[in-house]
């Protein structure tokens, strides 16, 4: 096949705001959800999976929220086969342009017998109500078979047959557990579009894990076997091992388009920006050597590999870093830098921001390149997102001491405005700095969160490069992050942790409408 003859044009259905986000340590807030969200649509993404609306009211609001803002892509909330969860995201989807509802019920004998402690026959009459009740109020209905991977094929088929009947425009083909292997994959994805009663009415769509580490192998497989949409998630993030990943689905096709006769509208130069901001927000970071967004994903170590990349890149490159929107620009800025470059370097990272947000990271960038010589594309990022998916501030840091020895222990002041203006210092000992000051955090502000993680990094190598911190903190059964960003370690862990607090008292202010 020649470059210029057409390729199929496969669905990109992304769902790192729900299969993603639900995964343990990978929460975000309603801020965070819709930063993300954005940029999924400047990625090209044709349907975001907003989130589960029935699961919490903040679910609810948060998908509600986006709904309001996405433009170009389908926006869809998950429901279990009941009417109450398809209320909540007809409510939740009410302003989408592009509304989808998106139904699940489990197809697998294991799933039936103890999960649903349902006959076949109830799943066979459950869904197609499900899915009858939803097409009153919305076009596109998307049905998934959950675990269909260990389902009778056939029943698949007869389930999707009436799903289809009762009006559903996407089938789903999940491999819920990821225990398919991808010849076996790709053959039951053929067998489900041959046999499905009604099948040329709709498409055909794969959600896979990545528990045996094949979430990529298995989707491509479905695709060369003629799925027309493929779920996924920006880094892989998700329940357990994860889902199939974004960025590798979509370079896969690119790369080997002439292979795989598929490609994906995504504008795959917006790759490496998404993976940065939803790393940032759920402080989960990708390994060095993951595919296409690792650190390590086009470093060339080895001398004979040096050597071929200077004589001719495609020696031991397959790709470009530039084609998923990694600078190898390096011009660096520093305090000599002027707006126009600064603007200039936030727009090829991806960022938009309104001119008031602009005026205050330029700020902050000023007083950053004061302090540092060389700000980079690491420390911009930082800084942006320290605006850009911000809640509003119940506290905020006035000052800060520690006192700290070998020989004697740590006490540390801190001194809090609360956001009613009044402030408030205290000083606490503890068994190190950070023990000491976040005593002291966890005494002004009254509640004493559970930290569940604490990690402090270097944003870029050198001794002057600005210490981050990322803690997850736990309370009342729900989880925050929070990442703070300073020249000073002490400072970027008070900044993470009360970024994290802000963020709880916010979720508790909201849910509690206080
Ligand atoms: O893994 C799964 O089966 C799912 C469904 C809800 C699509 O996430
Ligand atoms: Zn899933």
């Amino acid at each position: 096949m020649t470059n210029n003859e057409t390729k199929r044009r496969i669905i990109v259905f992304d769902t790192t705001l729900r299969d993603g986000e639900q995964a343990p340590g990978c929460s975000m807030n309603s801020q965070e959800k819709l930063e993300v969200a954005r940029r999924l649509e400047k990625l090209g993404v044709d349907v975001i999976e907003a989130g589960f609306p029935a699961s919490s009211p903040g679910d609810l609001e948060s998908v509600k929220s986006i709904a309001g803002i996405i433009k170009t892509s389908t926006v869809a909330g998950l429901c279990r086969s009941l009417e109450k969860d398809i209320d909540a995201a007809r409510t939740a989807l009410a302003k989408a342009g592009q509304p989808r509802i998106h139904i699940f019920l489990a197809t697998s004998p294991i799933h039936m017998e103890y999960k649903l402690k349902m006959k076949p026959e109830q799943v066979v009459e459950q869904a197609a109500a499900a899915v009858r009740y939803a097409k009153q109020f919305c076009s596109d209905i998307q049905f998934s078979a959950e675990d269909a991977s260990r389902s009778e094929p056939a029943f698949v088929c007869r389930v999707f047959g009436e799903a289809i009947k009762a009006g559903a425009t996407t089938v789903n083909i999940p491999d819920t557990v990821g225990y398919a292997m991808p010849p076996e994959f790709g053959a039951l994805v053929a067998y489900i579009k041959e046999h499905t009663p009604g099948a040329e009415k709709v498409k055909f769509s794969v959600h896979v894990h990545n528990d045996l580490g094949l979430a990529v192998a298995n989707s491509l497989a479905a695709i060369s076997a003629g799925a027309d949409q493929v779920e996924c998630t920006v880094n892989g993030i998700g329940e357990r091992a994860g889902n199939a990943s974004l960025e590798e689905i979509v370079m896969a096709l690119r790369v080997r388009k002439d292979y795989l006769e598929a490609d994906t509208g995504i504008d795959t130069t917006q790759i490496y920006g998404t993976s940065r901001l939803v790393t940032q927000v759920t402080g989960v970071k990708v390994q060095p050597n993951k595919a296409i967004v690792g650190d390590n994903a086009f470093a060339h170590e080895a001398g004979i590999h040096q050597h071929g990349v200077l004589a001719n890149r495609a020696t031991y490159e397959i790709m470009t870093p530039e084609s998923v929107g990694i600078s190898t620009n390096l011009m660096v800025l520093g305090k000599h830098s002027g707006r126009h470059a600064f603007e200039d370097r936030l727009r090829l990272l991806g960022f938009t921001v309104d001119a008031e947000t602009l005026e205050k990271i330029f700020t902050e960038f000023k007083l950053l390149a004061d302090k540092k010589k060389v700000v980079n594309d690491r420390d911009i990022e930082a800084l942006v997102m320290g605006f850009a998916a911000a809640v509003p501030e119940t506290w905020k840091l006035d000052h800060w001491a520690v006192n700290t020895g070998s020989a004697l222990g740590a006490s540390g002041t801190i001194r809090l405005q609360h956001k009613d203006g009044s402030f408030q210092k205290l000083v606490s000992l503890g068994d190190g700095p950070i023990d000491s000051i976040y005593k002291s955090i966890n005494q002004i502000i009254g509640k004493e969160p559970e930290l569940e993680l604490y990690e402090i990094g270097a944003i870029t190598g050198g001794s002057s490069s600005q210490g981050e911190t990322m803690v997850k903190i736990a309370w009342d059964d729900r989880r925050y992050n929070g990442r703070g960003v300073s020249t000073d370690i002490i400072e970027s862990s008070i900044k993470a942790y009360l970024a994290a607090i802000n963020a709880m008292e916010w979720d508790i202010q909201e849910s509690t409408g206080r």
